[in-house]
């Protein structure tokens, strides 16, 4: 039998990352750009580029963030961008010299759990089997916290959330909100540009500077940017309206959270409570833990912490599963 090529692959909205078992890891903004025009494709001398190229040619090109929340599943130009996106993400990690590829996958929940059939029209010719897991569950396993655990995995597009108790959680355990990292960008450029009436915004400029100065807590922050109103330079300080931004996540986080150990069989919810791990890359906001756990202080003691290194923790533990799962656990896709 031929060697075999295990993967680990977190499908992001906003970025995706690969970890194999031949050591190569990988991440990628999930962006794809196809040139506009015969005269941006001669310029460009690609006829498609991907994540940062992509971004940095980005009024040359066509631009599809293929997996973003939102986006048709079944419109024809993203599911080509889908599939040459996660075909350019797996050849990074140099795959050709083995006989076989098996992934564990962790997917938006908007393909993975609506329709699965388009998420193996876009690995086929990748990878020859696959096995389909939540965010929220790899990020558990990756940490040896399967025993007893609430994972929050707050994504750009979604916040992902699965009580974990020994086995692979069942959609009762599991919920997904639409309150996450785009959804925080949404409300912090409002506020920006109610705040500096005619401010010249992009989604990528909001974006940046939110996690460049992301808190919940204490204080109002300075936090000096320079925008264009009307075309016009101007140096504001949006450090107080990131705070209302990014604190406006807490009570969705919160309720659900609440909702999820409630649901759970009562001799374990103290052992959930004491145990709520947040990861993905909101995770990354300053005093998060600390406000969450704040707020749930009224359904008793409770322990909110955040990852390490949230960007690459659900590759990592879909990676780690991919290795350990026995062949049965797999699906063949051709
Ligand atoms: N320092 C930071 N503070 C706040 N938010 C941050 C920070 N760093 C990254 N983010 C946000 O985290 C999000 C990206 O996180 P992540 O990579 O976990 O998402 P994803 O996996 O692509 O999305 P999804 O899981 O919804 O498919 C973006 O919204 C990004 O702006
Ligand atoms: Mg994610």
């Amino acid at each position: 039998m031929g060697e075999r090529l295990y993967l680990g692959i977190d499908l992001g909205t906003f970025q995706s990352t690969i970890t194999a078992s031949n050591g190569e890891s990988n991440t990628i903004e999930t962006v794809v750009g196809k040139p506009k025009d015969p005269i941006a494709r001669n310029f460009l001398k690609r006829d498609t580029l991907f994540g940062a190229d992509a971004l940095k040619n980005k009024l040359a090109c066509n631009i599809y963030r293929p997996l973003s929340s939102g986006v048709a599943q079944d419109d024809e130009n993203n599911l080509a961008a889908a599939k040459s996106f996660v075909t350019h993400l797996v050849d990074s990690i140099s795959p050709e010299d083995f006989d076989e590829v098996f992934g564990v996958i962790c997917s938006p929940s908007t393909i993975s759990f609506v329709d699965k059939s388009n998420l193996v029209s876009i690995l086929r010719g990748q990878v020859n089997a696959i096995m389909v897991v939540s965010e929220p569950f790899a990020v558990a396993f990756g940490l040896d916290e399967v025993g007893g655990s609430i994972v929050v995995d707050i994504g750009a597009g979604t916040t992902d959330i699965a009580r974990i108790y020994g086995a692979f959680p069942t959609e009762d355990d599991q919920a997904t909100l639409d309150e996450a990292g785009d959804w925080v960008d949404g409300i912090l450029q409002n506020l920006i540009e109610k705040k500096f009436t005619g401010a010249q915004l992009t989604k990528d400029m909001v974006r940046k500077w939110k996690e460049e100065g992301s808190y919940v807590s204490g204080d109002p922050r300075e936090q000096i940017v320079e925008l264009s109103v009307e075309g016009k330079k101007q140096v504001v300080d949006i450090g107080d309206l990131v705070q209302i931004a990014c604190g406006e996540l807490v009570p969705y986080l919160v309720s659900a959270i609440k909702k999820n150990v409630a649901g759970a069989d009562p001799e374990y919810q103290p052992i959930l409570r004491n145990n709520i791990i947040l990861s993905g890359g909101g995770s990354l906001i300053d005093g998060i833990a600390d406000r969450v756990a704040d707020e749930l202080a009224d359904i008793g003691d409770v322990r909110v912490w955040c990852v390490d290194d949230p960007i690459v923790r659900v590759a990592d533990g879909a990676y780690k599963l991919a290795m350990q799962m026995p062949d049965d656990q797999y699906t063949a896709i051709n």
